[in-house]
């Protein structure tokens, strides 16, 4: 038998791994798309630490971020939101989950797509909805019309999210099919060889 090394096999996390080098993959988009559960999920697929900006938040100002809005104002919570996503992109590689409003920040989006591939996970109205009424810790859905908010949110951010890198779809399927899609979306933003015109133009 030879005794030639016999190279790892290959796969697209490991290829997504190696590709990605220091940089990160940072999951943006409206409350209830599933940032977290996906950001989680594609971590340990990938073997990368998961990061949640939200909670990183709560945990360097001691408070939840409901206690931040009512004590501080938003302002304060977006400050804080900008320097501890820069913290996390410094660390990387991660999985790092951001709040909803935090790619609107022209510094963050900057800082994003110096150190990450940014995946916009977007969902329908209706999907965000059904999701935001499952829980009351949103400050911002705190309003006489929740609805209506979450449609001017939406009129004002989809733009903004639709500079990521990479869109998927979220919606009502298992989260695993999201992952996947996810982890074929980078290999091929990645991993894909450039088709043959610009390999020629470069050479
Ligand atoms: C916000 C979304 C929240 C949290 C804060 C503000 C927003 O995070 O950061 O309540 O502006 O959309 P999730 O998107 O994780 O719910």
């Amino acid at each position: 038998m030879s005794d030639a090394v016999v190279p790892a096999q290959a796969s697209p996390e490991a290829d997504i791994l190696s590709a990605l080098g220091a940089r990160s993959i940072v999951l943006v988009g409206m409350m209830g798309v599933g940032k977290s559960t996906i950001g989680r999920r594609m971590a340990a697929r990938l073997k990368l630490p998961f990061v949640d900006a939200d909670t990183e938040i709560e945990a360097a100002a001691g408070m939840t971020i409901p206690e931040i809005f009512e004590r501080h104002g938003e302002q304060h919570f977006r400050d804080g939101e900008v320097r501890v996503i820069a913290r996390l992109l410094e660390g990387g590689p991660v999985v790092l989950a951001t709040g909803g409003g935090a790619f609107m920040r022209e510094e963050t989006r900057n800082r994003i797509a110096a150190k990450a591939v940014s995946i916009w996970l977007r969902a329908d109205h209706d999907v965000i909805m059904r999701r935001v009424r499952r829980r009351a810790d949103r400050p911002l859905l705190q309003t006489a019309d929740p609805e209506g908010t979450v449609t001017r949110l939406l009129t004002e951010r989809e733009p903004v999210y639709g500079k990521a890198n990479l869109t998927i779809a979220s919606r009502d399927v298992p989260h695993d099919k999201i992952v996947e899609e996810c982890i074929e979306t980078l290999h091929a933003y990645l991993c894909s060889p450039p088709p043959a015109d610009v390999a020629s133009a470069v050479r």
